[in-house]
């Protein structure tokens, strides 16, 4: 079937009708993606673009499971939670299990900027605290009470729209934050930054109520904080009367491969408060969840306030719910996590050793960062290149996004049925388009012999390494100073606003 308009067509009713904040990927030639199976997504021509970026479609776009759940609830009801349906207690069942204990209750929203919100008003309600703790670069929503917790968006406002109420501590990352891979315990030294905060908070008379974080910082450049910062922070926050809220509205739902939840990497000795949930959760259904302990639950329902959310928690929502936790389990798709994140790691850390443009390959499961950098030594945000590699890898059909605060982290994060085989026809292409960009500017690509058979990877895949299901938590940081240069010059324009994904 023939779409209703053209390309340009499309393009020109979108001007005239949608917001003009509302931005495009690649806008200087958006992409009309008229159909999507798997980790591919198709253009109105019928071209095929391998997914590389795309969470929400968690187990694949358009899983007929999903499709069938969903379907066959609609034929027979959807109404609110005010009503009682088996499908919101069996899926409320079903998640907690997927967590620690004392998770245990539900609130069933419809986004994850609704689940942080409403998971701010728990944190608020629990002590009357009102102040909240945020990373650096965090974002962690759109409505107004989340743009204001949110560096990575209230930074591009005028200066001073930091509100009193927000403390940034600076974000846990070990390749270009405060405290790098070389001191002897980031995760003491960035925990003891927050304490500083609420010092200096309570000093002034201010009261915390939460340390908000997501458990992997995604739009702030792939950022996995070490291990055992929060647990630290946790007491810090816990001794100041706040509480501990862990955004997994990106990384949640297995994509880090041997646990389900992201904030498990830190350690079983660590149990945030509150867990906010979106985006994979209803694999493109809007549908959102925040969990919490049933005592910040109970202090929440003290105020004698309903809460009421109209969609939240109806039927066709759970069942899709269902059919998405159904099919992590019933297509391995952690294990695949595990396995083909591995294998990806294995196959850009070879880049790394090649290309003087790789600073540091950092991820877990399908949550992989590449930081490209003019300057090893210095770790220079290679931000023009990143853009300039993105759009060259469209041009090739993969999507592919560059983001964190200097824009140079390329971002993967597929969908979860994402293959070995995907895995080596994108760091294929990146290979020759990193040769071709290093080669365009000088900077001197290795290919000497000793580092090609560095570089030469086993083709039995049954020996390979990457086949092991062990988890693989890689932070591999840049060494040796190589040459400088920029591809393009920073005076480059770039798109003023970032795109979340
Ligand atoms: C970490 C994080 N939290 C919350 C949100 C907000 O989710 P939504 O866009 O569904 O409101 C986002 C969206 O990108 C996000 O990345």
């Amino acid at each position: 079937m023939g779409e209703p308009y053209s390309k340009a067509e499309t393009l020109a009713l979108r001007r005239k009708y949608i917001g003009p904040s509302c931005k495009v990927f690649f806008a200087k030639d958006p992409l009309k993606i008229v159909r999507a199976q798997g980790q591919y997504m198709f253009d109105e021509n019928g071209e095929k673009y391998l997914d590389c970026i795309n969470n929400v479609a968690h187990v694949g776009h358009c899983h007929p499971h999903v499709i069938k759940a969903a379907t066959k609830q609609m034929e027979l009801l959807n109404t609110n939670s005010r009503f009682l349906h088996d499908n919101l207690v069996q899926y409320a069942q079903r998640l907690t299990a997927t967590l620690p204990e004392k998770l245990s209750v539900c609130y069933f929203v419809n986004s994850g900027s609704e689940a942080n919100d409403l998971a701010l008003r728990l944190a608020r309600q629990y002590r009357g605290h009102q102040d909240v703790i945020t990373l650096d670069h965090a974002y962690h929503g759109h409505v107004t009470s989340l743009i204001d917790i949110s560096p990575y968006k209230f930074h591009q406002l005028e200066k001073d729209s930091k509100k009193e109420f927000v403390h940034v501590a600076p974000c846990p990352d070990i390749y270009r934050g405060k405290y790098r891979e070389d001191h002897p315990d980031p995760a003491s030294a960035y925990a003891e930054e927050v304490k500083k905060i609420i010092e200096e908070a309570q000093k002034n008379g201010r009261k915390i109520a939460a340390f908000i974080a997501e458990s992997m910082q995604s739009c702030g450049g792939q950022v996995i904080p070490p291990v055992g910062y929060f647990q630290k922070v946790a007491e810090h926050v816990h001794a100041a009367g706040g509480i501990f809220i862990a955004d997994e509205v990106q990384v949640g739902f297995g994509r880090v491969g041997k646990h389900f939840w992201a904030f498990q990497l830190q350690g079983e000795d660590f149990v945030p408060d509150i867990v906010t949930m979106g985006k994979p959760i209803g694999n493109g259904h809007p549908m959102s969840c925040v969990v919490t302990t049933r005592e910040i639950a109970e202090a929440f329902g003290a105020s004698g306030l309903e809460y009421f959310n109209t969609f939240g928690g109806n039927p066709v929502s759970c069942a899709i719910g269902l059919a998405v936790l159904e099919i992590i389990e019933k297509e391995d798709l952690q294990g695949n996590a595990t396995r083909v994140g591995n294998y990806l790691l294995e196959l850009l850390t070879e880049q790394k050793q090649k290309h003087p443009l790789v600073g540091d390959i950092r991820g877990v499961g399908l949550f992989v960062g590449v930081d490209l950098v003019k300057d090893q030594q210095k770790r220079t945000p290679a931000t023009a290149e990143a853009l300039h590699l993105i759009y060259k890898l469209k041009e090739h059909q993969i999507l592919l996004s560059a983001d964190g605060p200097h824009r140079n982290v390329l971002k993967f994060k597929p969908p979860m049925c994402f293959t070995r085989e995907d895995a080596k026809y994108v760091v294929d292409k990146i290979d020759v388009l990193l040769t071709e960009m290093e080669a365009a500017t000088g900077r001197k690509t290795a290919n000497d012999a000793s580092t090609k058979a560095e570089c030469k990877r086993k083709t039995n895949e049954e020996n390979s390494q990457a086949e092991s299901t062990n988890e693989s938590i890689s932070h591999i940081n840049g060494a040796a100073c190589r040459q400088e240069n920029g591809f393009c010059s920073d005076k480059r324009s770039l798109p003023s606003n970032r795109i979340q994904t």
